[in-house]
C-alpha cells in the first residue's frame, strides 16, 4: 500500500504512520472525515469538502482548531511527500485524501474533557479509479436489510467515522454479487447506498431521494443538481419506494471517487435496457468536463 500520512503534522509512510490506541477515533469511533480527489493533480472542491466536515463536526460537538488554510497545507504537504499532485509532476498522478478528525486522545471515558485536543490525520494515495467498463456496462448493486442509520441515531448528515452500519450494508451486497448496498431508511423508502448517493431517471426527470431521508448530502448529489441545469435535465428531490428504483428508465450512484456510476441491475431486476442510459452518459460526461475545466483554471 503506497500511502503516506500526516499524523497530527508528522508526515510518514503508510506502514509507519501510528495512532495511540486510546485515541477516542479508535475505541470510539468519535471523529468525522472527507473523502477528496484530485482532478489535474488539483484537490476537486477542497471548500465544499472542508465545510461539510465542519458541519459534521460541529453535529458531534466537536471544536476545529484548524482554518481552512492549514487543512489544505498538510493534505499538499502530504501530497507531496506521496509524490502524487501536480506539483512538480508532469502529467499529474492523481490523489486520494482522506481527511480524519478525531476526539482525540484521553482516558477511556465519554467525557469530552478527557480529550482536549483533537488528532487530525490525513491519508494519501494513489487514486483507485473504478475499471473503465464499470463506466461503459454499469454495475450491479444490491438491496440490503440493514436500515440507513435513523437521523436521531448516528445522523446519516453527519460524515462519520464510525462507519459499522456501512460496512455492514456494503459486505451484505458483495456477498450477493453488487458493488454497492442501497439502504432504506426506518420508514421503508430509498434512502443510499453504503458509500455513495442514489438517482433514479423516469421519463426524462433525475430524482434522488431528500436529504430528510435520512442520507450523506454528497458533495457530488449536490453537484448533480448544478449538471442538470447545464445540460436541460429536471432533477429533483423526490421521496423513493423500492419500486421506483426496479422499475426506473435509468439509475446511478454518486460519490467522490465513483464520479456518476450507471446501475443497470438491481438484484434480480434489469434497470431500463440493462445498459446506462442516455441522461446518465450525458451527466456523466458534462461532470467529467467540468470537474476537468475547473482544476486545470486552477493547476
Ligand atoms: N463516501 N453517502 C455515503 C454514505 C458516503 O459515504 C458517500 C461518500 C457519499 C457520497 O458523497 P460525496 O459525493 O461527497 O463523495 C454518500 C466516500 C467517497 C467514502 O466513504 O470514502
Amino acid at each position: 500500500m503506497s500511502a503516506f500520512v500526516n499524523v497530527n503534522g508528522r508526515i510518514s509512510d503508510g506502514e509507519h504512520a501510528a495512532i495511540s490506541v486510546f485515541d477516542h477515533g479508535f475505541v470510539y469511533g468519535e471523529g468525522v472525515y472527507e473523502t477528496i480527489r484530485t482532478y489535474n493533480g488539483e484537490p476537486f472542491l477542497f471548500d465544499r469538502h472542508l465545510q461539510r466536515l465542519r458541519r459534521s463536526a460541529e453535529m458531534i460537538l466537536l471544536d476545529v482548531p484548524f482554518g481552512d488554510d492549514e487543512f489544505l497545507r498538510r493534505a499538499i504537504d502530504t501530497m507531496a511527500a506521496a509524490r502524487l499532485g501536480h506539483r512538480g509532476h508532469e502529467p499529474a498522478a492523481e490523489a486520494y485524501i482522506r481527511i480524519l478528525l478525531t476526539r482525540g486522545i484521553g482516558d477511556l471515558t465519554y467525557d469530552p474533557a478527557a480529550t482536549p485536543s483533537p488528532s487530525l490525520v490525513i491519508i494519501v494515495k494513489p487514486l483507485p479509479v473504478p475499471a473503465a467498463s464499470e463506466f461503459e456496462r454499469g454495475v450491479k448493486v444490491c438491496m440490503v436489510d440493514i436500515i440507513r442509520n435513523h437521523p436521531r441515531s448516528v445522523n446519516p448528515l453527519i460524515k462519520s467515522n464510525n462507519l459499522l452500519n456501512n460496512a455492514l450494508g456494503m459486505q451484505q451486497a458483495l456477498r450477493k454479487g453488487g458493488v454497492e448496498g442501497v439502504f432504506r431508511n426506518y420508514r421503508g423508502e430509498l434512502s443510499e447506498c453504503s458509500q455513495s448517493n442514489l438517482f433514479v431517471v423516469k421519463g426524462g426527470v433525475v430524482r434522488t431521494p431528500p436529504l430528510d431521508a435520512g442520507l450523506l448530502a454528497g458533495i457530488t448529489r449536490q453537484f448533480v443538481f448544478e449538471l442538470g441545469k447545464s445540460v436541460g435535465v429536471k432533477v429533483e428531490e423526490a421521496l423513493l419506494k423500492d419500486r421506483d428504483l426496479f422499475d426506473a428508465d435509468e439509475a446511478f450512484f454518486t460519490s467522490t471517487t465513483k464520479e456518476l456510476m450507471p446501475i443497470v441491475q438491481v438484484d434480480e431486476h434489469t434497470i431500463g435496457t440493462g445498459t446506462p442510459g442516455q441522461i446518465t452518459k450525458k451527466l456523466l460526461a458534462e461532470f467529467r468536463r467540468r470537474a476537468n475545466e475547473m482544476t486545470l483554471a486552477r493547476a
